[in-house]
This record gives structure tokens, C-alpha cells and sequence, in this order.
């Protein structure tokens, strides 16, 4: 009888206590559903290390390329140089999209050689008009069908899409958690912008598995093969890139890169391997991005190496227990990018990619800006950091890990001042020349 009255009491009590974990893991930062927020105060955390020596890293190719050579061997492997790419003729998916604003393409990328090589669609949206237009580039978590559901792209089997995974319940559910720009393209805006939009879904390439990432890495064959799918998400930048300089409306100094969370660790990580980006928008990119490996919240590095083992290069594992000796940082990253402009963006209730770590890193990266001719980081903290025009851009609104229309707002202003005003087009151009030129 008292068993039973105990299980009674028991089952009563359960749905409370579900509740009440429920809510303690959604408020607690070892969550992306954090309800709690991102710490403002940065001036009581240790300065990021190692210090970045701007004037050697400014004029020494040996430095720069040593410090490249570093983040290649503790976190994402070899930058696959040389590996082959290929593409084949656009396919119009549609002449006319959004009444006459723009028309819509499909180009198969083929990277690698022989029967391990991975093609992936890559699609465009060009304005209507003689161009040149410059571009944005987004590697996507989902399918092309539930980017575009609008119109008959190819499906990741060869087919035609047939309804997007943002359909039904589950579908609103995540648009509602994770912002409604999480899958759906939004072409109107860039279109009006007069930005072209290309698009292509990451796991389309290298699958985002811990099974098969490795095992398609691997076969790709060329010279080197990647060994994180970070580093291969970011060549699949590379080899967008080479597609698009056959289009000849793009402006070939106009390219941008961008990436939501693992794929804004990608977009950083192409960044700085390949110099013909000229912007890079890296969204609440987090840890292996841009906030800080010695970082004392949020997920961690350790955490994300192992859930994520095939993000990263197997040789960071034996630093996981002492990230503190990790010999880089990811103001590094950020430091290596200059003066190439990029936006970082951020939610305050995002504490899982943990934006004060990532302003840190973005403030000690502030002066390779400078050194550039660049705007740095504003004074004035994490709340008043924004400005689209610095080389260094860092944006925080409220809310959590999601890509919403102010976000939205803030990457095309952050590409019209960088990629369009012909002023600061230009210095910005001009600023990155200089500095291939001066580290040759
Ligand atoms: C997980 C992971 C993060 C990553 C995120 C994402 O939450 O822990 O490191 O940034 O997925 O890609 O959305």
C-alpha cells in the first residue's frame, strides 16, 4: 500500500517536476534555448591571449602564414588547396521571381576528382539589370526546398523539391524558436538592395555527420583532403566563389560570405583562407568562430569538440582538457581576417554561442582594423558596438539563436557600406590589396 501511495504521490508530482527541469535547463547557459542573457561587463574578464602583436602580424608574411599554419594544426585541419572544382552550366529556375525583381538559377559544383568527388547546387538569384551586382553567399542547415519553397529548385536527391521542412507543426514550431529567416531566403530584400543572393546547403556537400563527414572528407581526393568539416564548409565557399566568376553580372569585388552558426565558423575560417572575400557576415557563430576558447561560458570548446567530434580537426582533442595552454585564440581568427570587413552577429539571450566572449575577441582584433585604415570597434560597450560601416562590425539585439528580419537589416546595411558605397567599396578593396601585398 505504501509503495502504491508512493508511486501515486509520484506520478501526481510529475508533471511539475518535468516542468521545473525543463525550465532549469532552458535558463541555464548549458542550453541554445537560454532565457537568461549574455553578460554586458567585459572590463572584469582577463584580456584575450595570447596578445595579438599587430605590427608583426600586420608586416610579416612568416607570421601570418605561421599563425594560419597553427589554427590548421590544433583545430581545423588543412586548408585544402588545390582541390578541384568544377561547374556546369546554369539552369534558369525561373526568369521571373518576385514580379520582375529578379531570375533565379541552379549551378551543379563539383568538388574534388574521381568517384569521391561531391557536387552540390548552388543557387542564385540574380536583380534584373545589367549588374554589377555584388554578391552574398549563404551556406545553409537546410535543404535548398526549404530555402527557396517557392520555386522547383533540385532537391538534395536529384529530384525537384516537393514542399520545404518548415512545413506542418514541427516546421512552424522552428520558425518560431529559431526566427523565420532559419531556412526561407529572404530575395525580396537583397533583390531590392540590388545584392544577388546565392545559396547552397552545406550538408549537400559534406554531409554534417560525425559517420559520414569524415568518410566523404576523405574521398574527395585532390592534393589535400580536409579533415574537419568546418575547414570543408569553408572551401564549399571557396568553390561557390569560383562558380560565380563565370557569372558575368557578379561583381568580382563584390563577394561576401555568410553563415549562421556552424556555417559562421565556416564563413570565418573562408575568410581568411581566401583572400578574394571581400565581407564576411559570421552570425552567432560561437565557439571553433568567433568567441574565445578560454571563455568561461556558454557551451565551450570542449563540449562542442565532443558533440561535434567531425566539426574539428582530431588534434584538438588532446586539448580539451586544458584549454587555457591552447596555443591560439579566436581573436586570432578575427586578427587574421583584417582588414577583409566582417559583421559578427549576436542575440543577448544566445548565451550559448556566448556574445561576451565574442565581443572580447572582436575588440582585441580591433586594432589589426585600425592598423588597416579601417573603423574599428566603437567605444562605449557591447550595446553601442554597432556600426556598419567599421571594418570590425559587431551586432547585438535582444532575443536568442535565430536569423530574424532585424538581422536581416543589419547584414544588408552592413554589405551596402562595404560592398556598394563606391567610396568605402574602394578603401576597402584597396585596404586588402595593401595588405595581400605587404604579407607576400
Ligand atoms: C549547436 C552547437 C553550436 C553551433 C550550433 C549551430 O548548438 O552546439 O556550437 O553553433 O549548434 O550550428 O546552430
Amino acid at each position: 500500500m505504501s509503495v502504491l501511495k508512493a508511486i501515486l504521490w509520484f506520478l501526481v508530482r510529475l508533471p511539475l517536476l518535468l516542468m521545473i527541469l525543463f525550465l532549469s535547463l532552458v535558463m541555464s547557459s548549458c542550453t541554445m534555448l537560454g532565457l537568461n542573457y549574455a553578460s554586458l561587463e567585459v572590463d572584469n574578464k582577463a584580456a584575450p591571449s595570447p596578445a595579438i602583436d599587430v605590427p608583426v602580424l600586420v608586416n610579416s608574411s612568416e607570421a601570418r602564414a605561421d599563425l594560419m599554419e597553427q589554427f590548421e594544426d590544433i583545430l581545423y585541419g588543412p586548408w585544402p588547396e588545390g582541390m578541384p572544382v568544377k561547374w556546369g552550366e546554369a539552369r534558369i529556375v525561373s526568369e521571373d521571381i518576385l514580379d520582375g525583381k529578379g531570375v533565379l538559377k541552379e549551378i551543379p559544383v563539383t568538388v574534388g576528382q574521381g568517384e569521391g568527388a561531391s557536387t552540390f547546387m548552388l543557387v542564385l538569384a540574380l536583380p534584373k539589370g545589367d549588374g554589377p551586382f555584388p554578391v552574398v553567399i549563404n551556406e545553409t542547415f537546410s535543404s535548398n526546398c526549404s530555402v527557396f519553397p517557392e520555386y522547383p529548385v533540385t532537391s538534395p536527391d536529384g529530384g525537384v523539391c516537393d514542399g520545404s521542412q518548415m512545413d506542418g507543426v514541427v516546421g512552424s514550431l522552428v520558425t518560431k524558436m529559431f526566427g523565420e529567416y532559419i531556412a526561407y531566403a529572404p530575395l525580396d530584400r537583397f533583390m531590392d538592395a540590388g545584392i544577388a543572393y546565392a545559396s547552397f546547403y552545406g550538408s549537400d556537400f559534406v554531409p554534417d555527420s560525425r559517420e559520414q563527414g569524415p568518410a566523404v572528407m576523405a574521398a574527395l581526393g585532390g592534393p589535400i583532403q580536409p579533415t574537419s568539416t568546418l575547414m570543408a564548409w569553408a572551401y564549399g565557399f571557396t568553390a561557390a566563389i569560383d562558380a560565380l566568376q563565370a557569372e558575368t553580372p557578379i561583381d568580382p569585388d563584390g563577394i561576401a560570405v555568410m553563415g549562421h552558426s556552424r556555417f559562421g565558423k565556416s564563413a570565418l575560417i573562408a575568410g581568411v583562407w581566401d583572400r578574394r572575400i571581400d565581407a564576411v557576415i559570421a552570425h552567432q557563430s560561437g565557439f571553433a568562430g568567433a568567441s574565445l576558447s578560454r571563455s568561461k561560458t556558454g557551451e565551450g570548446l570542449a563540449r562542442m569538440a565532443k558533440t561535434y567530434p567531425h566539426w574539428l580537426s582530431q588534434d584538438i582533442q588532446p586539448w580539451l582538457g586544458h584549454l587555457d595552454e591552447l596555443p591560439v585564440d579566436q581573436h586570432e581568427l578575427l586578427a587574421l581576417l583584417a582588414p577583409t570587413p566582417v559583421l559578427l552577429g549576436n542575440g543577448r539571450r544566445d548565451v550559448w554561442s556566448d556574445p561576451n566572449s565574442s565581443f572580447r575577441a572582436a575588440l582585441a582584433a580591433s586594432a589589426m582594423y585600425e592598423a588597416a585604415g579601417q573603423e574599428g570597434l566603437p567605444a562605449g560597450g557591447m550595446q553601442q558596438a554597432f556600426e556598419p560601416s567599421a571594418g570590425i562590425a559587431w551586432w547585438l539585439r535582444p532575443g536568442g539563436h535565430s536569423i530574424v528580419s532585424e538581422d536581416i537589416d543589419s547584414f544588408i546595411a552592413f554589405l551596402q557600406t562595404h560592398l556598394q558605397a563606391p567610396s568605402r567599396k574602394v578603401t576597402a578593396v584597396q585596404a586588402r590589396e595593401n595588405h595581400v601585398d605587404s604579407v607576400r
